[in-house]
């Protein structure tokens, strides 16, 4: 047991499956992978997930699909196992039809993904999954909990669901999707919840500035309205055994929270909807490591481990050093593979090599932490061994 304390996990990689990534292929418009000429004279696949995505979108190519690609980036990393995830914009874009008959195309070829890949040991594949709900607009709510339920008892190396931020058209904070979070709670699938969409693009003015301002501040802001929105209609307090891992770390959610716990207080009538202080949130839910900076992982596993001082029957006092140690317990590390490549030439990816240094210089976290976030933290959320 204590080896695989040691393992370096990834609960943030993605991929398109070559059944996906064919239908991106075959579209007009985004989402669609299309083929350009270079002005060398070469052919080049871009990517183009957004209608108004800048600079024609991103270069794609077999990292996204090929699961040799995914195996030896992971071997060039150091990472043993990873939870990998269809990327945005998933079924977001087709009609309820089609995107109930995609997933579950799609969640069986992750499940073959992941149960045919190489072994760890009788008991550890190298590749889990996170599979994909046909949670679009227009989706009838009374299809989703059945959808969980086959999900789940079908699909042994699938240990959760990746979830976009609108839901059947409503957000998630949507009444009608009451039935779902009670499936995802019986069953202890992990909800990856990922933005696609970004929040404040007429803030972003006219200079180019190519994916910055949607990438490192939309993202993470539809992040934290999304999870802040499921809090505030109380989804957390009906479903305690919900388990939810917030992309990028949460987004501003961890720092905005003494703000939104203010904010709540001074407003009785959403306060009286809830059992505890905004703050207590944050300790019942997980955060990936997708932070790129030791002071910001240092400060969200802080503000997590201050989140007991917050319920509503005063909790006892923690230290700030505990405090920082025990909401370390709540973060995994993941690298968004394969977004973010090296720029030029180089051995290692600089945005994974960036969060683990990350997880190495926080000051406050003992090796013992450090080497949860690492791995260990993951392994007992997804219930490895
Ligand atoms: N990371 C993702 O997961 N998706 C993107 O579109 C960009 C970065
Ligand atoms: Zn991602």
């Amino acid at each position: 047991m204590a080896a695989l304390q040691k393992l370096l996990v990834d609960v943030h990689t993605h991929v398109y499956l070559p059944r996906y990534a064919s239908l991106l292929r075959a579209r007009l418009n985004a989402p669609r992978i299309l083929t350009r000429s270079t002005p060398s004279g070469q052919t080049e696949d871009r990517l183009l997930i957004l209608d108004d995505e800048p600079s024609g979108g991103r270069p794609v190519g077999a990292q996204y699909w090929d699961r040799e690609e995914k195996l030896k980036f992971m071997d060039k990393h150091g990472i043993s196992v990873s939870f990998v995830s269809t990327a945005n914009p998933w079924l977001d874009f087709l009609p309820f039809s089609d995107a109930q008959v995609l997933a579950q195309e799609l969640n069986a070829d992750l499940e073959t993904y992941c149960s045919t890949s190489p072994s760890l040991s009788p008991t550890l594949k190298r590749l889990y999954g996170f599979g994909l709900l046909p949670l679009v607009p227009g989706a009838p709510a009374s299809a989703l909990a059945p959808a969980v339920s086959q999900l789940a008892s079908n699909h042994p190396h699938i240990r959760g669901i990746i979830l976009g931020t609108r839901g059947a058209g409503a957000g998630l904070d949507d009444p009608a999707l009451e039935p779902l979070w009670g499936a995802l709670a019986e069953t202890g699938l992990v909800v990856f919840l990922h933005p696609h969409y970004g929040v404040g693009a007429p803030a972003w003015g006219a200079r180019e500035n190519g994916h910055v301002l949607p990438l490192a501040l939309g993202f993470p802001f539809e992040t934290t309205i999304a999870i802040t929105r499921l809090i505030l209609a109380g989804v957390l307090d009906r479903h305690p055994n919900l388990r939810i891992l917030l992309a990028h770390s949460g987004g501003a959610l961890p720092q905005l929270s003494s703000r939104l716990a203010s904010c709540i207080t001074h407003d009785p009538e959403v306060a009286g909807r809830l059992k505890h202080d905004a703050r207590w949130y944050l300790g019942r839910l997980w955060f990936d490591a997708v932070a790129y900076g030791a002071a910001e992982l240092g400060f969200v596993s802080e503000a997590v481990g201050r989140a007991e001082r917050y319920a509503s029957v005063s909790g006892k006092a923690v230290g700030e050093q505990e405090a920082r140690r025990s909401g370390s317990q709540r973060m995994v590390f993941g690298t968004d593979h394969p977004f973010f490549p090296p720029l030029g030439e180089s051995e290692k990816w600089q945005s994974v090599v960036e969060n683990l240094e990350a997880i190495g210089e926080v000051e406050a976290w003992s090796e013992e932490d450090k080497d949860g976030v690492r791995g260990g933290n993951a392994m007992r959320l997804f219930g490895l061994q």
